[in-house]
C-alpha cells in the first residue's frame, strides 16, 4: 500500500476542543471473598486463539482507524486560502480516542505467535512486488524479534495518538500521524513488500532475501 498525505502543518493557530464533557467514573463493588483467587495463567500456557488472519487484522482493524486519524486534520489551500478541518465536537474526539485504543491493541494481537498471514485463497495482489502470504509467513518465521518490534512500534504510535487524542492537542495528533506512518512503512517494507517501491532498503538490517 503506498500512502500520499497531503497534510501540512500550520504552527501557531491551534484552537483546544471544547473541554471533555463528565465521565462518569463506574464504582466496582468487590465483596470480601473467602475462596482463594486461582493463580494466574502466564507464559507459554496463555489461550490465546488466533482466530483472523493479519490480513484480516490489516483490513478490519488497523487500515480503518488509522485512516481515520491521518483525515482527521486535513489543511488544504483553497484560491480562498487555507482550509483546515480537525476535530470540533466530542463525538469528533470520542471517535479519534476509540481509533487509537484500536490501533494499539491491535499492536498487542500481531504479536500473538501462530496467527495465520492469510486465508488459502488470497495471493498477492501485485506478485513481484508484495509477497505471497506464505513468504511473509516465512519471514515472520525468521525474524520473530523483528516481527515482535514492528507490532510494538505500532502499539507505541497508538499510545502516542491516545495521548495526543485525550489532550485534544491537534499538533500532537499530527506528529503522532507521522511516527504512525513509519509504524506502518517499516513492517510493510520488510514483511510484506521488501523489495517494492517505498522499501527503505532494510535488507541490510538483516533480514534475509526470499
Ligand atoms: C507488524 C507488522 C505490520 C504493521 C505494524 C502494519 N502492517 Fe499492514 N500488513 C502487514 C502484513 C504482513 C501485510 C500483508 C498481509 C497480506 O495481505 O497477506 C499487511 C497488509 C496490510 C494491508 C492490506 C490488507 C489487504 O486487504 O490485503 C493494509 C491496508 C495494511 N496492511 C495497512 C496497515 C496500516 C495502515 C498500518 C499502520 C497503521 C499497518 N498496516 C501496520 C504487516 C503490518
Amino acid at each position: 500500500m503506498l500512502r500520499m498525505f497531503g497534510v501540512s502543518r500550520r504552527g501557531g493557530g491551534r484552537q483546544r476542543g471544547t473541554p471533555l464533557g463528565l465521565l462518569t467514573v463506574p464504582t466496582l463493588l468487590v465483596t470480601a471473598c473467602t475462596t482463594p483467587a486461582p493463580a494466574p495463567t502466564t507464559g507459554p500456557d496463555q489461550d490465546f486463539q488466533p482466530t483472523a488472519t493479519i490480513e484480516e487484522l490489516m483490513r478490519w482493524m488497523v487500515d480503518p482507524p488509522a485512516d481515520a486519524m491521518w483525515d482527521a486534520v486535513v489543511i488544504t489551500s483553497t484560491p480562498d486560502g487555507l482550509e483546515e478541518q480537525r476535530p470540533e465536537t466530542d463525538d469528533d474526539w470520542l471517535a479519534l480516542e476509540r481509533d487509537a485504543v484500536l490501533l494499539l491493541e491491535a499492536g498487542n494481537l500481531l504479536q500473538m505467535e501462530n496467527r495465520p498471514v492469510a486465508d488459502a485463497a488470497s495471493v498477492s495482489e501485485l506478485p513481484g512486488v508484495d509477497l505471497e502470504p506464505e513468504e511473509i509467513a516465512a519471514r515472520i518465521a525468521d525474524n520473530p524479534d523483528a516481527w515482535r518490534r514492528s507490532a510494538r512500534a505500532l502499539h507505541d504510535a497508538g499510545v502516542v495518538m491516545l495521548d495526543a487524542v485525550r489532550a485534544r492537542d491537534v499538533d500532537a495528533l499530527l506528529e503522532g500521524g507521522d511516527r504512525l506512518d513509519v509504524a506502518c512503512e517499516n513492517c510493510h517494507s520488510r514483511f510484506w513488500y521488501p523489495s517494492g517501491p517505498g522499501s527503505r532498503a532494510l535488507e541490510a538490517a538483516g533480514t534475509p532475501s526470499p
